[in-house]
């Protein structure tokens, strides 16, 4: 998309909260990676399908900032409802929780630190409505397979990065196990007959999956 079209979206759509605005300043000062921030237009989005699915309780595999765990928490409605969210860099705890505590989603984020492949195992089978799957590309079919067990049947899962920068169409180098993984996502889930699942050209492309 170009700028001035991008522009035209970003005003044209509910503003991004001044407290995230604060977080995505302070990660383009002070982190090595503020482009994995889901941002203004996946934030709003987050917000909006966890409103439409209603969730009581979603999990988010790769934390980062606490970026799209804050914005998935402002679209929670139900009483008891909370995000699951797992991150694996135990150098970014400080930074996620200075931002979740200042938070209004405070109450609503659970934060585990640890490797989801550890994590993941712990909670229930069909204990998620639904679930955002955005970390380690080399593994993401791996976090997948994890995953599925835990979401019910009739429940979602949000994977990101299935366009990983238009790279999935192209050669890829035989050392580049990001781009691989995502391939082999795509791949393999195109054949998952367990679900259903649509994949939009949003930001760096976006997978919708149900659990039949
Ligand atoms: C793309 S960032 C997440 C961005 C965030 N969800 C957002 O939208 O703002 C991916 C994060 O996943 C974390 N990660 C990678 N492998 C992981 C694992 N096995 N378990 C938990 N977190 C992991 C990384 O440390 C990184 O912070």
């Amino acid at each position: 998309m170009n700028e001035s079209l991008e522009n035209y979206l970003l005003t044209h759509i509910d503003p991004e909260p001044e407290l995230l605005k604060e977080l995505v300043r302070d990660a383009n000062v002070n982190l090595l990676h503020p482009r994995m921030i889901s941002g203004h237009l996946q934030g709003r989005l987050l917000k909006m399908l966890v409103q439409m699915i209603n969730p009581l309780h979603v999990l988010e595999v790769g934390t980062y900032t606490g970026y799209s765990a804050i914005c998935m928490a402002e679209g929670l409605i139900r009483e008891q409802a909370l995000i699951h969210t797992i991150e694996k860099d135990d150098e970014m705890e400080t930074f996620i929780r200075k931002y979740l505590n200042q938070s209004e989603q405070k109450e609503k984020i659970r934060l585990y630190m640890g490797d989801a492949c550890d994590i993941i195992p712990k909670f229930d089978d069909d204990f998620f409505d639904l679930a955002f799957i955005d970390a380690d590309k080399r593994i993401y079919w791996k976090h997948y397979e994890l995953t599925l067990p835990k979401v019910r049947k009739g429940g979602f899962i949000i994977a990101d990065n299935t366009l990983w920068n238009g790279k999935v169409t192209q050669k890829v180098d035989s050392n580049d196990w990001q781009t691989k993984g995502i391939i082999e996502f795509n791949d393999k889930l195109k054949e998952d007959i367990r679900v259903e699942k649509v994949m939009l050209p949003l930001r760096d492309g976006l997978t919708f999956i149900r659990k039949k």
